[in-house]
């Protein structure tokens, strides 16, 4: 397979940036989406989403895409990028329900179709799905000439574009060798340069898409674990620590920060599956039950500490909502997870993020107040909690921290000269400096008043 004529089949998040991508690499994209509006926008050149650079994109190649019924959209291409939503289900595995929607409308459209179509499923799904589920669907309605593979993407929200356009790897599994072969024909086309790719079954691509995640999720509560240790223990830092443990070329640096827990729409399901897996085939996953299980219990870990030394329905800042740089999402934002827990203590939240306009009630405890200015916010509260390493904090100045109590989760204030007036701490370090100077700050008032 040469002439590749591509389409994309759910125009969200992933599916528009990986349009996107395609465009940009000179290919014309046919897209379908279940919802109308989506397709109306993708014709239009407007993406779904604000994501980093998505707009300039969808500007620059809006004459390479349009969008189609899903049938014109298969019957007019030959390899398709399948990019639904696999939701998780309460007990962690993840929803098949849209793929199977997709899969049995396609397995009637290519009984009209006597070419070869490579068809790509980008969603995460559980080992086993691919084949047992949904090329089934195929199998029952009597249709073989096509080709399969499972390719999920690595990416991260906030850097869709660039994580597609320069993967580390490329993860391709194969239902047979020609379906294998094609995907990574149409991938040289795409990485013109030297390409990392691996070729697998569907089944190993299934595990290894979760590992990845599951095993970054690890790392980074290793730091965090280490963190907690070195807390409790005069003379640390944490960093010295942690990129010292990195730079031993076994383990590697990325990832490996002591800050707030990981969040987000993937990590934190991905850890969910396996130890959902494990418990459906009998395989000891305990490993991520115990990194999700440390993750949640971060937060409170972390306040238990800082609140005793807090006074009671004190005003606090929490400074990034959003569960990382870059992004608007809050999906198991650690920040709104510390601001909730902050509110319900009963201290009076105030928070910031550049990145939203507002806060939706639902997921925010509802005496929290949203400050669009960060100066208005800094200027209301006695404790500034930043979560978000953001260049709008690290330029918070030493003169709007005069007299604060300052918790830096990311440590990006720590060389900076602050006031002496401010109690700053980077977490993560040494827990006895904090007591230190809180105690200090408190014989301070003690005499002075
Ligand atoms: N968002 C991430 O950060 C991320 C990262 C890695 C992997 N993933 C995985 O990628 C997949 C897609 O994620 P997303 O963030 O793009 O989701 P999304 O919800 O933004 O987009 C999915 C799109 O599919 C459409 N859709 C649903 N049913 C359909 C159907 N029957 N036919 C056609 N279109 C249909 C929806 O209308 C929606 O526009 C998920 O499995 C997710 O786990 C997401």
């Amino acid at each position: 397979m040469k002439d590749f004529k591509v389409s994309v089949v759910g125009l969200g998040k992933l599916g528009s940036s990986l349009s996107a991508c395609f465009a940009s690499r000179g290919y014309e994209v046919l897209g379908y989406d279940i919802n109308e509006a989506n397709n109306k926008n993708f014709n239009k050149g407007k993406p779904p989403i604000n994501e980093t650079d998505l707009d300039k994109y969808f500007r620059k190649y809006k004459s390479k895409f349009k969008s189609s019924s899903l049938e014109n959209v298969i019957l007019n291409t030959n390899i398709s990028f399948i990019v639904i939503p696999t939701p998780s289900s309460k007990n962690g595995s993840f929803s098949a329900k849209y793929a199977n929607d997709v899969f049995s409308k396609i397995s009637k459209i290519l009984k009209k179709k006597k070419d070869y179509h490579l068809f790509v499923l980008v969603s995460t799904v559980l080992p086993g799905t691919s084949r047992n589920i949904l090329l089934q669907k195929f199998y029952d309605n009597k249709v073989f000439n096509f080709g399969y593979c499972y390719s999920p993407a690595f990416i991260a929200l906030g850097q869709i574009i660039k994580d597609f356009l320069e993967p580390d790897f490329l993860l391709i599994g194969q239902l047979d060798k020609k379906s294998g072969t094609s995907l990574r024909n149409f991938y040289k086309s795409i990485y013109k340069k030297s390409m990392n790719y691996r070729i697998m079954s569907l089944e190993s691509a299934e595990i290894t898409k979760l590992s990845v995640n599951t095993y970054i999720t690890n790392k980074i509560s290793y730091a965090n674990m280490i963190s907690e240790v070195a807390q409790r223990i005069p003379f640390t830092n944490i960093d010295d620590i942690t990129s010292a443990i990195g730079s031993d070329s076994r383990i590697g640096n990325k990832y490996l920060k002591a800050g707030l827990g990981f969040a987000g729409p993937c990590f934190p399901r991905d850890n969910k599956a396996i130890s959902f897996i494990g418990k459906k085939i009998g395989a000891d996953t305990s490993l991520a039950l115990t990194t999700e299980k440390f993750n949640l219990n971060l937060n409170k870990n972390n306040l238990k500490k800082y609140l005793k030394y807090f006074k009671k329905r004190e005003k606090v800042a929490v400074l990034g909502l959003s569960y990382k740089p870059n992004t608007n999402s809050l999906d198991e934002s650690q920040s709104l997870d510390l601001s909730n827990l902050l509110s319900k203590n009963k201290y009076k939240v105030f928070c910031h993020d550049k990145k939203l306009n507002s806060i939706d009630k639902k997921p925010f405890d509802k005496k929290i107040v949203f400050k669009k200015h960060l100066k208005q916010c800094i200027k209301n509260s006695k404790c500034i909690f930043i979560t978000k390493d953001e260049q709008i904090y690290r330029d918070i100045t030493p003169k709007s921290l005069k007299n604060k109590i300052v918790i830096d989760f990311w440590r990006i204030l720590k060389n900076k000269k602050l006031d002496k007036s401010t109690t700053y701490f980077s977490h993560g370090d040494s827990f006895n400096n904090f007591e230190t100077k809180m105690n200090q700050r408190n014989i301070v008032k003690n005499i002075e008043s």
